[in-house]
Order: C-alpha cells, then structure tokens, then sequence
C-alpha cells in the first residue's frame, strides 16, 4: 500500500508499507520495533532519572517500577527483534559504503543489540540480589540470583556503567545517522523511515 507524502523536510514522496525488510530499505515491521525500543529505552532513562530525582518516596518508587517494566520490554523485544533480524534481509545503504565504514557500522549494531541484551538482564539480576520481586505489568518473574548486599553493589555499579556507556552509543549512532542523511545524503535514515527512498533501486544486499 502506497499513500502520498508531503517532502517539506526534504524527504521523499511515498509511504512504503511492506512489512518485510528489502535488499533496498527496511519493512515495517522492522521499522516499528527500532522506533518503538528507541522510545522505550528514553522511557527507561527518562524514569531511573525521574527516581533518583524523587528519592525514598512512593513517585520515586513508582519511577522505578516503570525503569524496570521498560527495561525488561526492551529484554522481550529485543529477542523478537533478533530473531527477526536473521531471517530478513539487511538493506543495503545507498550508495554503498566504503569497507571501514561499513565494518564500523557492523560493530555499531552488534554493540548495541548487545547493550540492549545484557542491560535488561544486568538489572533483573540487580533487582534480584537486592531481595526484590521482579514484576512485569502485574506477572511477578523469576528471581535470577538469591539475596547478596555485596553482589548487589557490584552488580549495580556495572549496571550504572553500562548504563553510561549506552548514552555515549546512542548519541553516537543517532549523530551518525543524521550525518548520513545531512552530509554524506545516502540514504541511511531514509531507508529506516516510513517513506520512500529516492535512491537507486539497485542498491545492493549488505551481508552483516
Ligand atoms: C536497557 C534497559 C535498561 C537501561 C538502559 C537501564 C539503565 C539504568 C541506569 C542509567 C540506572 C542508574 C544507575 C545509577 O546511576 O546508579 C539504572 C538503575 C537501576 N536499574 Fe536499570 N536499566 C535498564 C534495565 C533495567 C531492568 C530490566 C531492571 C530490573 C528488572 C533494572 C533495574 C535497575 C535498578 C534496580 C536500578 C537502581 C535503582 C536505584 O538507584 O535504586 N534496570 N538503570
Ligand atoms: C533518534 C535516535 C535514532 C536514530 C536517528 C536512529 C537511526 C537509525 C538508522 C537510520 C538506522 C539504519 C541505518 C543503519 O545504521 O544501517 C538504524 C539502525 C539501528 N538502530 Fe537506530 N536510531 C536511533 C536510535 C536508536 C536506539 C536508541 C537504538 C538502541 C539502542 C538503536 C539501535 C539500532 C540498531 C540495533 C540498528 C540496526 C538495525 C539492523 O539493521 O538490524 N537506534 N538506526
């Protein structure tokens, strides 16, 4: 399905609704899922911030228990998202990139999968050595490890590194998308958004 698209941002015309990948840009389907984790994982900052700001109070706490619900969204859909991931082509950027551009953004999205694999995890068992029910909207999860103070402490300054060393990817990647868009003009943002790429339909399947 196409529908018309206005291109006062300098964006191509049409809407590409396909949900499965291309060899030339993204389906919906993957679309959705970057979009919506991207907007889950501001929520899951956006409320530990929101915590630490209330403290010891029932908002503080309350901010916690969505930092943690997010966060282990992000866990669930992140599985999808991989398994997904493997059995849909990656579109090729257009035109292509050079061999240490390419393998830089290859590094970039593995890091990233990974950061949003092991984050989750890192904190379920933080919240598990702390002696905390795990909840999920309501569904009270299994409890990783037993109760350890100590373990607790440690688990949480990785948590807490982790944590800052995703702010520092995230800005990366957002910056070297829009660098793409604005300064190399391939159609690397393009191909992720719900319109349609003006580039060359002959751009080429990347193998990751
Ligand atoms: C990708 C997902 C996640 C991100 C980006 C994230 C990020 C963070 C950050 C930045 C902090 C603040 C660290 C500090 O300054 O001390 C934090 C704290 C924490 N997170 Fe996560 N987190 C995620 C998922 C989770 C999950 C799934 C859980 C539990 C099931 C969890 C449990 C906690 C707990 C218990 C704290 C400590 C709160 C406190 O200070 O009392 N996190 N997280
Ligand atoms: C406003 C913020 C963001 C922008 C503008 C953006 C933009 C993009 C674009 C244009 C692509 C496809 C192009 C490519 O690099 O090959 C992409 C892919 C990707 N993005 Fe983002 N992104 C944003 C936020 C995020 C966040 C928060 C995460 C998760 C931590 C994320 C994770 C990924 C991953 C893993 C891919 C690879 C998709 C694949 O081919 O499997 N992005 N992003």
């Amino acid at each position: 399905m196409q529908a018309s698209d206005g291109d006062q941002f300098g964006l191509p015309h049409e809407v590409n609704m396909s949900w499965k990948n291309s060899a030339q840009r993204y389906g919906s389907v993957s679309m959705a899922l970057h979009w919506i984790m991207a907007l889950l994982l501001g929520g899951a900052y956006a409320c530990i911030e929101l915590h630490e700001a209330y403290g010891r109070t029932p908002t503080g706490a309350m901010f916690e228990r969505w930092h943690t619900m997010l966060g282990l969204s992000i866990l669930f859909l992140v599985v999808l998202r991989l398994g997904l991931r493997f059995v849909q082509p990656t579109p090729g950027i257009e035109p292509p990139l050079v061999n240490w551009q390419h393998k830089l953004a290859v590094f970039m999205h593995v890091a990233l999968y990974g950061f949003m694999l092991v984050m989750p995890v890192i904190g379920w068992v933080l919240l598990s050595a702390e002696g905390h029910d795990v909840f999920f909207f309501g569904l009270q999860l299994p409890v990783l490890v037993a109760k350890d103070r100590a373990f607790a402490n440690t688990v949480g300054e990785v948590h807490e590194w982790v944590g800052t060393l995703g702010y520092f990817m995230i800005a990366l990647h957002t910056a070297a998308a829009l660098f793409h868009h604005s300064f190399m003009k391939d159609n690397t943002l393009v191909r992720m958004l719900p319109v349609k790429s003006s580039a060359s339909p002959a751009a080429t399947k990347t193998k990751e």
